[in-house]
This record gives structure tokens, sequence and C-alpha cells, in this order.
């Protein structure tokens, strides 16, 4: 049995929870800060999942034996090097990349530099910073548009711009790098070439020599129908993606996978958890848009349901080295995830808000995410607030159930897209 402490408060962690909480192999579990789902399934400590102090307590108190950071701050922060360069706590098993290993997400320069190095198919792209802010100008005015003005480190999903004139681009481009918009992860700046295709998410647990695959999934990122409007975290997510044949799949393993871990391995980044390829098929070849140290929020809340590994078992074989020993299963049954998100999301939304139907949901799992307990009641607490995930014999019957149920849970400004999975 070992005892678990997971960090984080999303629908992520959420399912996450409801998956850990299953194993036989699941001792003592605890999730910081967690909201009002995952207190169903541990329990929830109340510091942030950036206090690494507090993390460091918690394990000595709870004799933690596995640490899973949710969420990619804490990664990119360094939690797995603060936890095994401390005597009291190196024993510990980190589910997630070293803080070197992390800068495949936590520096775009980092991964696009790190992509060429081992010829892995990605967008063509040049790096600039306020010195070179002429050429960056230069480049994008003989450049084909639209281009994407990207900032190089952590900015809360927003520090991407798709721009489709000489205009736009170079004042995005000014803003970030002069302007400091985002601050030192705009520094520098990637511009790259927009690439046009369909986009799709792919999930691995790597040991750092060997991984397995998890089911992939498609979230849907704009908070409108039809795929309009502001980027979000995420309105939904299917799996199994109808577009990622075994063709494609091999394909995706050959050059972007196997490529990957061994381009880590090569280069002594030390790299034990999860790596999400957030990749786009163009003409039927993948290519990769970003890397990410974690999972993917709402995309986990259809994979985690579609894995019939136990996934305490996955994280002690990633410990030892022997992933090679397991072969994942997934689900012959597809998931829909539905989000219910605040009025205003991704602006200014209200918290606080009294969240009632739980009682007449049938059928569906409910993974809260920016939902916390309030006395005896569930109120929200953040812009995406709960995941409504369904399984069916194909996404069309998964969402027709989540779409049942999400009308069931009630509270003050809900929405909700109502056309997840629209085209398959
Ligand atoms: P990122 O933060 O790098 O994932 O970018 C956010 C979103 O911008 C992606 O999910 C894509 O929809 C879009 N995007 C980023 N890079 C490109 C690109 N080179 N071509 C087309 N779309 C892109
Ligand atoms: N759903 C996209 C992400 O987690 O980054």
């Amino acid at each position: 049995m070992k005892n678990i402490l997971l960090l984080g408060s999303g629908g992520r962690e959420c399912a996450l929870a409801w998956k850990l909480s299953q194993s036989p192999l699941c001792g003592n579990f605890f999730i910081a800060p967690g909201n009002s789902g995952t207190s169903e399934y541990g329990r929830n400590l109340p510091f942030s999942y950036n206090d690494f102090e507090s993390i460091k307590k918690a394990c000595i108190e709870f004799n933690i034996d596995i640490v899973i950071p949710g969420p990619e701050e804490p990664l990119v922060a360094g939690i797995y090097d603060f936890i095994k360069n401390d005597p009291y706590l190196s024993h510990i098993v980190v589910v997630g990349p070293s803080k070197d290993g992390a800068q495949l997400e936590g520096s775009k320069a980092y991964s696009k530099k790190f992509m060429a190095r081992h010829n892995i198919p990605t967008a063509a792209y040049k790096e600039f910073t306020v010195d070179s802010f002429e050429q960056g100008v230069a480049y994008i005015k003989r450049s084909e548009m639209p281009i994407v003005i990207k900032a190089d480190g952590l900015a809360a999903g927003k520090g991407v711009v798709i721009a489709d004139n000489t205009i736009d681009a170079v004042k995005a481009f000014r803003a970030m790098v002069m302007n400091k918009q985002f601050g030192d992860a705009s520094k520098t700046v990637v511009i790259e070439q927009f690439l046009e295709g369909i986009e799709l998410s792919v999930f691995v647990l790597t040991d750092g020599t060997n991984y397995v695959l998890l089911p992939e999934a498609k979230d849907y990122k704009r908070i409108s129908e039809g795929d309009t409007g502001l980027n979000t975290g995420g309105m939904g997510a299917i799996s199994p993606v109808p577009f990622a044949d075994e063709e494609f799949m091999q394909k995706v393993t050959d050059r972007i996978i196997k490529p990957t871990i061994e381009g880590l391995k090569k280069e002594n980044t030390v790299y034990q958890g999860f790596i999400f390829f957030g990749l786009i098929k163009v003409k039927g070849e993948p290519y990769v848009i970003e890397y990410n140290c974690r999972m993917g929020d709402p995309e986990t809340e259809v994979v985690i349901p579609r894995l019939e590994n136990d996934l305490v078992e996955l994280c002690i074989k990633m410990s030892q080295g022997k992933l090679n020993e397991v072969v994942t299963e997934h689900s012959t049954r597809a998931a829909g995830a539905v989000m219910l998100v605040a009025a205003g999301y991704p602006g200014d939304y209200q918290k606080g808000n009294v969240m009632t139907g739980f009682g007449e949901v049938k059928g569906s799992l409910l993974f809260h995410a920016g939902a916390i307990k309030k006395g005896d009641a569930v109120v929200t607490n953040g812009g995406r607030i709960l995941a409504v995930t369904s399984y069916g014999a194909d996404i069309k019957q998964a969402l027709a159930k989540s779409y049942e149920n999400a009308e069931k849970i009630k509270y003050e400004g809900k929405y909700y897209r109502k056309d997840i999975g629209w085209e398959f």
C-alpha cells in the first residue's frame, strides 16, 4: 500500500483522485488543496500546490510514498528536484519530470530547440528577444500569414496569438517582447509558421526509457459553439479521437513519442512522468504544437475513465523503470465530457454560487473542478466548475448522456457548450 499526495484542485485532479482511490494499492490518500469532488476520495489538505514547504511537512507527517503533481506550475518550479534533494523526502516517488524536463512545457524556445535537435516534426520558427526586435519584425514581414506569436514561458494559456496580418503580428510581438505583457515569460518570443489542420492530445507515462500509451483525446478550447470566441482551459473533451487511426498513431509513435523519450534520455534529462503531446494532423501527418509535462484538463476527465489499468501500479512500475512490463488497456467504450463553467468565464466571473441537483444525476461521472464545500453546500469557486463525463458505445451516445445530466446541475450563471464532439 502506498500513501499518496496528489497536488491540484481542478477537474483533472478530481478524475485522478477518483481513479487512484479505486486501487487496492492506494493507502492513505491526500489532495492539496483539492476541491468538493476530491474530498469524496481522500482527505483535502489546506495548502497550495505551489507551497513546497507545506508539501514537505505533509510528506513527513503522513509518511507519503508517492507525490503526483497535477498542474505544470509546481513541476516547472522544480518540485521534483525539491523532493529528490531533501534527505527527508528523497525516497518519495514523484510522478513528474525534473525541473529540466519540465522545460519542455516551461519554455517554448527550449522545446522548439529540443525538437530541432531530434528531428521531431513541428512548425518552422525563430526566437527573438528585445535585442533582436527589429530582426523579429523583419521576419514577420517576410513570412506568410497567418503567423503564430508565442510567449516563451508559462502564461496561463494566454501567451499564444494567431495573427492574420503583419500589423496584428507586429503588435502582438511588440506587446510581448517590448512591453513585457507576460513579464519574464515573454522576454523571449517564438514566432512560428501557422499549421492548418485538426488537433488532438496524446498522452504517455514514461519511466525515462519505456513508456505506456494512454487513450488519446480531443479537447474543445473555445468558449462558444462552432469553436468560436475566446480560448479557455477547455470546454469539453472526447476520447477516442476518430481520426487518430492506427496508421496515424504509428506515425505519432515513430516520429514523435519515441524520439522524444530517446532525446530526453540521450540528453540526460531526468523525466519520469506524464508527457502530453499537443499534436496537429496536417494532410495526414502529425506535428507537435506543444509539449506539456502533465496531463491535460479536461482531457484527463475522458482519458482516465477509459484507462483500465491500475494507476497506482503504473506509478510504481514507472518508479522502478519497469513500464516495459505493462501494457495499457483502453476501454472499448467512448467517453465524452462537458464542462460547466461560470457566466463570464474566461473573463471575470462570480464565485460562491450554491450548486444543486447532484442527486438527480444518473449514469454520468461528475468531476468537480472550481467547486468547494461550504458547510453542507457545494459552491462555485472558479471559472470551470464541473466536468460531466459519460461512457457510451460511441462519442455521440456518451455526450448525449453527459448533456442529459448537465441539465440537472443547477447554479446561477451556468454555461456550457452544447456542441462538444459536433464534428463526429
Ligand atoms: P499552445 O499554447 O502552444 O498549445 O497554443 C495554443 C493553441 O494555439 C493551440 O492549441 C493551437 O490551437 C494554436 N496554435 C499554436 N501553435 C500553432 C501553430 N503553429 N499553428 C496553428 N495553430 C497553433
Ligand atoms: N486542455 C489543454 C491543457 O490542459 O493544456
